[in-house]
């Protein structure tokens, strides 16, 4: 076979077939294929898009380029969840003790924060000593014995998404469908899954602009799970606003921790129970989404959530004095409030704005191997509908760095819209896809 045949079928528009696919990427993980030619098909897909034939095609592939995880020696269902990415997204510090407190063990692997979208790694990584990095015998043995991991992918994980992810962030080949459900649903199915609940965020903060083009992908994702033999649910959820309160790494740890300890943000409190409701009844624990969020609630008032949350960040080498106290926790040195300098409803805080004046604090990496900053970001004190007077304040800027204030100031201020008419709450899930 040759790569230049297999890149002019897809520039013509043609379709692949299921050995051209298998043999493209098997030769580009493997170092036989240099990058061009890879990124010159990631092109020609892009333009040309793929069937659903060859979209099942790749995302097998990708899924078998590297370890395939079989975790059925220590649980009888796997169930995952996976969130396409936002601004204030800390869901699965929540909702992986609630499932486990309900008595569905989960391990999960993670990512790391790129860009303005925070990464759960990161987040977790503000708890002095809690480590990421596990072994997959490490991952395995805890998952038995304590039935809760979190961690990173390993190295040997769907390895030809590694490859092709860094490969479209620098040719502009990111946002086309087929190679994003690719993506996710490769890492979902080498990682052992037997059931995934999606969160596909749309909005300013999102991939996805429009509910149009996230349903799309939500729809396209379910279906190359089922194909692959998955039980599979994708909620469509609002993030033009970001989700919860807080923006920031060890922020974000405390936003969890009062969900889990007490009520937390309303907003955020609600998508969790959506999500682990789901997960629930996905791995057959609930009969009905109704039954399962009335056992998340009661898991929550009971304190069972909260110490699963401590038993994850204790067995994986965190101080858990820290959790219990967060005062403990990384804080920033300086904390300025954003006064609104106008009176009304607010109409829109968008999410993309506060994500990147959170990164221009420190708290995020514009390339990979940057260090984040873990005590700093942004408080979001408004929410779209509410009403405010001149000088109330908008936002908390919690920074390390004096002269990182002022353009962070700016940035949040350019993030807010005012309406002299009332403005509707913007809703939390837009739609769910089985
Ligand atoms: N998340 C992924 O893992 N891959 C994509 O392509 C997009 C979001």
């Amino acid at each position: 076979m040759r790569a230049t045949d297999v890149i002019a079928t897809k520039r013509d528009g043609g379709e692949l077939t299921t050995a051209q696919i298998d043999w493209f990427i098997n030769e580009y993980t493997a170092d036989r294929l240099p990058d061009y030619q890879a990124a010159a098909l990631l092109m020609a897909i892009y333009l040309r898009g793929m069937s659903r034939r060859e979209t099942v095609d790749l995302t097998l592939a990708m899924a078998h380029s590297g370890d395939v995880l079989d975790v059925h020696g220590d649980v009888d269902f796997a169930i995952d969840k996976h969130s396409s990415g936002g601004v204030g997204d800390k869901t699965t510090l929540i909702v992986l003790p609630i499932v486990v407190a309900c008595g569905v063990p989960v391990g999960k692997m993670s990512g790391r924060g790129l860009g303005f979208s925070g990464g759960t790694l990161d987040k977790m990584e503000s708890i002095p000593g809690w480590r990421a990095e596990l072994t997959t015998e490490e991952f395995l043995r805890q998952l038995r014995r304590h039935g809760i991991v979190l961690c990173g992918q390993s190295a040997n994980l769907a390895p030809a998404d590694r490859k092709l992810y860094g490969l479209r962030d620098v040719t502009a080949t990111v946002s086309a469908l087929p190679l994003i459900a690719a993506s996710i649903m490769s890492k979902k199915l080498a990682g052992g899954a037997d059931g995934v609940v999606l969160d596909v965020k749309v909005g300013r903060g999102a991939f996805m602009p429009t509910v149009e083009r996230a349903v799309e992908l939500a729809r396209l994702m379910v279906q190359l799970g089922e194909d692959a033999g998955k039980r599979m649910v994708a909620l469509i959820s609002d993030m033009n606003q970001p989700l919860g309160r807080m923006v920031g790494n060890a922020l974000e740890v405390k936003e969890a921790i009062e969900v889990l300890r007490a009520d937390g943000a309303p907003d955020l409190r609600a998508h969790c129970l959506a999500m682990a409701a789901h997960m629930l009844v996905l791995a057959g624990a609930a009969p009905d989404l109704v039954n399962a969020r009335d056992m998340c609630q009661a898991r929550l008032a009971d304190g069972s959530a909260w110490d699963k949350f401590c038993l994850l960040v204790r067995v994986q080498g965190g101080d858990v004095r820290s959790v219990e106290k967060p005062t403990l926790l990384p804080t920033a040195r300086l904390v300025q409030p954003v006064p609104s300098p106008h009176a009304g409803f607010i109409a829109a805080v968008h999410a993309d704005k506060v994500g990147m004046a959170s990164m221009a604090l420190g708290a995020g990496r514009e390339r990979k191997q940057d260090q984040v900053d873990h005590a700093v970001g942004v408080e979001v004190l408004v929410k779209v509908g509410d009403a405010v007077k001149v000088g109330a304040p908008l936002f908390a800027v919690h920074a390390n760095d004096p002269e990182r204030l002022v353009p962070a100031h700016e940035q949040l201020l350019s993030a807010v819209r005012w309406s002299d008419a009332p403005v509707k709450p913007l809703p939390l899930h837009y739609d769910v896809i089985t």
